[in-house]
């Protein structure tokens, strides 16, 4: 019988990218939970192609009733829903500690006492090691956050790994880096790469800050969705963490001129730093994704001229469909 999914936060960009891989994998049985705060307006627009193998609620996370119903005879559970900014963590950060902590405890308690067969699926972020020491960074690197969501993230990060080691609840935790693709956030407080790309697809200027110089790894979508899919299935990686990033390691100006390349029709200037972004900054960080690999073999399929590629051509289609 084809597994039940429920995903957390399926209006957003993770989460909507999930639900149309967990589709064209043909499950049926598919569940979604979002708050779609401040307003739902568009927010159905990227689920409308699979809206008929979809059942949607809108609901809150943090509601400890509206979590024992849902995850009640659910076989996997992809907990994608948070607050996704690091900058507006600080505008409200109870909000933030409720949201990306609390309601991330309140989950697990939850499937501990109604579901505990449940494989829970949690999307962290690279970012919850702070500013990177060393060459290489893997899953021994330290962890000293420099903003209150990824101090968040990396709470609930340790609430899935001892829901995990003590409960014995099949979780798996992936820290992904800045991913990009399709139906991303649109503006600056959100990931930079789809920030700069809703820039450059309405041919308008890309602003850097300094030199850009700082190097990242990044992922597409598609291989973020396809790993959280993966992953679900496969018991060696319950209870562990992992990064999982693509092995291409870009300057931040480089990731600009090749959005700029792709999509023709814009420019890069550079800025000096706001202050209150310089002190949140992360520099330079190469992640590797040697754990996840050894266990699975995995490999990415879109390097960063692909992803590109096809983030311009899904928007396209989405464009000429509207
Ligand atoms: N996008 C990235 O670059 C990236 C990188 C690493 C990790 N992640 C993680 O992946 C997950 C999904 O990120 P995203 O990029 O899709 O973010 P997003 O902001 O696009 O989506 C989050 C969704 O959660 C919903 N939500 C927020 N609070 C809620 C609540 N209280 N109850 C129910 N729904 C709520 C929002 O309405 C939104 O639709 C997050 O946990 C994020 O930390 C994302």
């Amino acid at each position: 019988m084809s597994p039940k999914i429920l995903v957390l936060g399926g209006l957003g960009f993770l989460g909507s990218n999930l639900i149309r891989h967990c589709v064209g994998q043909g499950h049926t049985d598919l569940l979604t939970i979002d708050s779609a705060e401040p307003d739902l307006g568009g927010r159905l627009r990227p689920l409308a192609e699979v809206w008929d193998s979809v059942q949607f609620l809108r609901g809150d996370i943090r509601d400890p009733d509206l979590l024992r119903q849902i995850v009640e005879g659910r076989d996997v559970i992809f907990n994608c829903a948070a607050q996704t900014s690091h900058t507006l963590s600080f505008a409200d950060p109870f909000f933030d500690a409720d949201v990306n902590g609390g309601a991330c405890l309140r989950l697990l308690e939850a499937v501990k006492t109604h579901n505990t067969t449940a494989v829970v699926v949690y999307p962290s972020s690279s970012t919850v090691i702070g500013r990177a020491t060393g060459e290489m960074i893997d899953e021994t690197h330290s962890e000293r956050p420099l903003d209150l969501y990824s101090a968040h993230k990396s709470i609930a990060e340790k609430y899935h790994y001892i829901y995990g080691k003590v409960h014995d609840l099949k979780t798996v935790i992936l820290r992904f880096p800045n991913l990009y693709g399709p139906c991303g956030r649109t503006t600056p407080d959100y990931g930079f790469v789809n920030y700069f790309i809703s820039l450059a697809s309405e041919g308008k200027q890309i602003t850097v800050y300094g030199a850009g110089d700082q190097r990242r790894n990044l992922l597409f979508v598609d291989d973020a969705v396809s790993v959280m899919y993966r992953s679900a299935f496969d018991e060696r990686l319950y209870g562990d963490i992992f990064f999982v990033a693509h092995d291409e390691h870009l300057s931040v100006i480089e990731i600009a001129e090749r959005i700029v390349a792709e999509f023709g029709r814009s420019t890069v200037v550079s800025v000096e730093w706001p202050e209150t972004r310089r002190r949140i900054e992360v520099d330079s960080v190469a992640l590797s994704s040697e754990k996840f690999r050894a266990v699975t073999g995995w490999s990415p399929t879109f390097g960063i001229d692909q992803g590109l590629r096809r983030t311009r051509q899904i928007m396209e289609r989405g464009q000429s469909a509207e």
